[in-house]
């Protein structure tokens, strides 16, 4: 695969994560022919094997992504992943086909896996020593994990305030050391841009390798609907690498023939932390904003991928908007009423779906997936919260102080109606 700037096209060396030329995000392209027949069954092959490379739901696809030598790939059986129907949510957003891919499923309950075995592979492949990443705490887990497995140093740079405990627990978990910083995660980002990388392998998602291994979430949800394309697909928004990688997998597939379409992409942003949104509606260059919501995955004001994003949501005519946090939350709790757990992050997608209805620019009998990002029990204290208040799915935990209590409790959940 050749790399090379994504905004100027200007041929780029190897390991650089910025362009030359006009310091433009970098992205690998396709340079072979592919034929979609013997792709289709190297990859349903490969997923019969009990070869780690194939059990992997990114290295699976390895004829697509940027060469790494076997024994330098560093993978915990990522992207192996579900599709579920989504019952509930589907009745709360007015929807009727409605399915969940769940990327907290991953080995390390994010998204952030699939990107991170290559980025890591590649830099263990390369000798690198140290990896560095700014994170609102799954980059972070992510990192530290491939890390360790690689036997790497993990230095993770996260704002002090305001990221979810479980992850930070994760990330100690791994062995990586936290620098908590002042500021936000935009700050923290551009202190990672500012450390050289000779020194240091920057693996945040201006990282090209990140993003190859991100789009085959792409690869793999097409892979489990056996190819067959949905009318939309949607994700949140924060930094959009996520997006990027979506839309670069798609066309990559549409290219070598794996799939006769492009499903639209909805990207959803949280209302406090939505300058891509605003971009979307308004045009013009991004407006960095001081982020604020209680999504915390995705507080973050000055998104790094936003040029690359927008290209991917024109090219299938997509959309972008934004929800407030109150309808993220109630959507996070739905999601869960169908036995299915996701972050906060992660609800923002059936909260933006809802509103796509309401206003029809989702029909009802489209086929929708939402991409859900994080497990539930990376923020479990929101959890707890939200059902510690008067939210409309609000649950509790009832204090039962004497038999009588708890036989009345028995009756009462046995007649009820489900
Ligand atoms: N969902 C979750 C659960 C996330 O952790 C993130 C980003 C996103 C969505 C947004 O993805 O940035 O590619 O648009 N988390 C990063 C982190 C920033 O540091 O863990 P994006």
């Amino acid at each position: 695969m050749v790399l090379a700037c994504s905004e100027c096209g200007a041929a780029s060396v190897d390991d650089a994560i910025f362009c030359a030329s006009c310091g433009g995000l970098l992205a690998f392209a396709l340079e072979r022919e592919h034929d979609a027949a013997t792709l289709r069954e190297t990859f349903a092959a490969r997923r019969r094997s009990n070869d780690p490379l194939d059990r992997s739901g990114v290295w699976r696809f390895r004829d697509l992504l940027p060469a790494v030598p076997h024994e330098k790939v560093v993978t915990l059986r990522e992207n192996d992943l579900p599709l579920y129907a989504a019952v509930r949510g589907a009745h709360y957003a007015g929807a009727s086909r409605l399915a969940y891919f769940h990327l907290g499923m991953n080995p390390t309950a994010s998204f952030k896996d699939a990107g991170m075995t290559v980025a890591i592979s590649h830099a263990h492949a390369r000798g690198a020593r140290v990896a560095v990443c700014a994170s609102t705490g799954n980059t972070a887990a992510s990192m530290a994990a491939y890390c360790a497995r690689a036997n790497m140093t993990a230095l993770v740079f996260v704002p002090a305030v305001g990221i979810s405990e479980a992850k930070m627990a994760q990330t100690l978990d791994y062995g990586a050391t936290i620098a908590a910083l002042d500021g936000d995660f935009d700050r923290a980002l551009e202190r990672v841009r500012g450390l050289d990388p000779s020194r240091v392998a920057i693996v945040n998602s201006v990282n090209p390798y990140r993003i190859e291994g991100q789009k085959c979430a792409a690869f793999a949800l097409l892979e489990a609907r056996d190819w067959r394309v949905p009318d939309w697909i949607v994700l949140p928004g924060g930094n959009l690498g996520n997006t990027s990688a979506f839309g670069k997998g798609l066309r990559e597939l549409l290219e070598i023939g794996l799939i006769d379409r492009l499903p639209r992409l909805a990207v959803v942003q949280a209302s406090g932390a939505a300058p891509f949104a605003k971009v979307f509606r308004e045009g013009g260059d991004l407006v960095p904003v001081h982020a604020q919501t209680t999504a915390t995955a995705i507080k973050i004001g000055a998104p790094a991928s936003w040029r690359k994003a927008l290209r991917e949501i024109r090219a299938t005519h997509g959309t972008v908007l934004d929800v407030a946090d109150d309808a993220i939350a109630d959507a996070r709790a739905v999601i869960g009423r169908d036995g299915v757990g996701c972050e906060p992050a992660s609800a923002a997608t059936l909260a933006g779906l809802r509103v796509l209805r309401e206003n029809a620019t989702i029909g009802r009998e489209e086929d929708v997936v939402l991409v859900l990002t994080g497990h539930v029990l990376k923020d479990g204290a929101y959890a707890a919260q939200y059902h510690a208040s008067n939210a409309p799915y609000a649950n509790t935990i009832r204090r039962i102080e004497s038999d009588d209590a708890l036989t009345a409790l028995v009756d009462e959940v046995t007649t009820a109606r489900v």
